[in-house]
């Protein structure tokens, strides 16, 4: 063998290969394992901020994107989503009192305005991945607070993706996030 066919094979082995770790990341990416989340590849973390245009997003709908490997919800609340989640008291948050929001100083309560982007509470971004074990809560007014709930072992959030009932330990997290113009949210 050539030096250069030597080296034409070397290089189809690394493409084989390469070929054959994408694969495998597709495949378990479905589940959302904690394990990927922990160590996100390097072209993930190359994309640390992302712009999500939601000018079509009407109220009452949601929008999943991709961001540093995880899914995040940005949701347009309607007015009831918004009323309920700004009626429920400090003491009603007996699993976690902490607005878990990457845009306030630490420790800062969970109220609802503390949790939402705006002022006036309709937009909520929030990773779509459950305290838990990981696993991606359903939306649309699911579980027994109307706001999200994660089916692998059974926690319900409210309309602000607080936990509310269920073995997931805090609060949905907010990563930094803000309107950069009227229709687009700069995440990251
Ligand atoms: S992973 Fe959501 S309840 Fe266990």
């Amino acid at each position: 063998m050539s030096h250069a066919e030597d080296h034409e094979g070397t290089r189809r082995d690394f493409l084989y290969y390469a070929t054959a770790g994408a694969g495998a990341v597709t495949a378990g990416a479905a589940i959302w394992p904690l394990v990927n989340q922990m160590n996100p590849s390097a072209d993930v973390l190359a994309l640390s901020s992302i712009r999500v245009d939601v000018g079509g997003l009407s109220e009452g709908s949601q929008l999943t994107v991709k961001w540093l490997g995880k899914p995040v919800f940005i949701r347009r609340r309607t007015a009831e989503e918004i009323e309920e989640a700004r009626a429920v008291e400090m003491s009603d948050l007996a699993i976690d009192a902490d607005a878990r929001n990457a845009n306030l100083p630490a420790g800062a309560p969970a109220t609802d305005e503390n949790r939402a982007l705006d002022e006036t509470g309709e937009w909520l971004v929030m990773m779509g991945v459950c305290t838990h074990l990981g696993c991606v809560p359903l939306g649309d007014g699911a579980g027994e607070y109307n706001g999200w709930f994660c089916p692998c072992h059974g926690s319900h959030y409210d309309t602000a993706g607080r936990i509310r009932k269920g073995p997931a330990p805090q609060n949905l997290p907010v990563p930094p996030a803000q309107f950069v113009d009227e229709t687009t949210i700069l995440l990251g």
